[in-house]
């Protein structure tokens, strides 16, 4: 779609960016010409339009008013002969499955959808609905994720703060289901999901767990081990950025310490750890590591960092 990569020039203004800027903007993703074509991803071609867009800020209004009500022009066009030719193609007898085949492409999807050809997935649906009680659910630490749908069902986590607060059912009920509901109609009924779903573990980008102690920037998060290297019950000592850190694994849940004693500072590499506990190797101090609590001296205890399981990935956000 060329026009969504336009950068129109007022009638009559003389243009305000050379072309020569605006081919720079799309230089180091756009083939030359004379170059094979390869195909290009959507992200690809959305970072051209964003950089054109950038272009455009230094603008007069009256500038940016005429390019806009342009891309607007070229978009209605784009739109109506979509529309035109995608009827056309319905009365093809067998065209169906191949338009439907077709829809699947990310790019063909989001160009259709921009110009309201298709609807909304019920995916989308569903997360726009959750979309209007995240701000509600992360003034108190928390988010929520959508682990299955099939309908007339929908399976929901919560995460961080929201997992296990005495709370949470009431914010379920009166927030989650309402919102939902009212958006999706054809959602008839929402299940909570607790913890680590088994078998669940391979998607990729599914956020599984998240400890109380993180924010919920998307920024800031390191890989800090596989899921799978720290088995249940088991704490896994690594390094992530030049800090040595506990990862504990208890259930469904993964915590995680700076590997730091609160008496002196040391490193407990060589300490014992039996029942969830690990014993300081120098002066005996003991921790539970599900809670980082100091159970010889509790005004003292581990600095937390937070951590998530996201797929089969363990990742964390130092906190200093
Ligand atoms: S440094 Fe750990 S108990 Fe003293």
């Amino acid at each position: 779609m060329n026009s969504l990569i336009e950068t129109p020039t007022p009638q009559g203004a003389e243009a305000p960016v050379s072309s020569t800027s605006a081919e720079a903007a799309v230089s180091s993703t756009t083939p030359a010409a004379s170059a094979p074509e390869e195909p290009r991803d959507l992200a690809a071609m959305l970072s051209d339009i964003d950089r054109l867009a950038e272009l455009a800020e230094g603008w007069s209004d009256e500038q940016r008013i005429a390019a806009e009500a342009r891309v607007r022009a070229v978009d209605a066009l784009n739109a109506e002969a979509l529309r035109r030719m995608i009827r056309a193609l319905r009365e093809v007898p067998g065209m169906a499955p191949a338009l439907k085949q077709a829809a699947a492409d990310e790019v063909v999807y989001a160009v259709l959808r921009r110009h309201g050809i298709l609807k909304p997935s019920l995916h989308e649906r569903v997360e726009a609905a959750l979309d209007s009680i995240r701000p509600m659910l992360a003034s108190h630490g928390g988010d929520v994720e959508v682990v299955n749908i099939e309908p007339p069902v929908v399976e929901v986590r919560f995460l961080g703060a929201c997992d296990g607060c005495p709370a949470s059912a009431l914010t379920f009920y009166s927030g989650v289901k309402k919102a939902i509901k009212e958006n999706v109609p054809e959602i008839e009924e929402i299940k909570q999901v607790k913890g680590l779903a088994a078998g669940k573990g391979d998607a990729k980008d599914t956020v599984y767990f998240t400890s109380p102690f993180a924010s919920y920037e998307k920024e800031g998060w390191t890989l800090a081990a596989q899921l799978r290297d720290v088995p249940d019950g088991f704490t896994k000592i690594v390094e992530v950025e030049g800090q040595s850190i506990l990862l504990s694994r208890f259930g469904d849940r993964v915590t995680c310490f700076a590997n730091a004693c609160a008496h002196m500072g040391m490193t407990m590499d060589s300490g014992e750890i039996a029942d969830g506990i690990i014993t300081c190797p120098y002066h005996g101090f003991q921790y539970a590591l599900e809670s980082g609590e100091c159970l010889t001296a509790p005004e003292v205890q581990l600095q937390p960092h937070g951590v998530r399981v996201i797929g089969d990935r363990i990742e964390v956000q130092l906190t200093a």
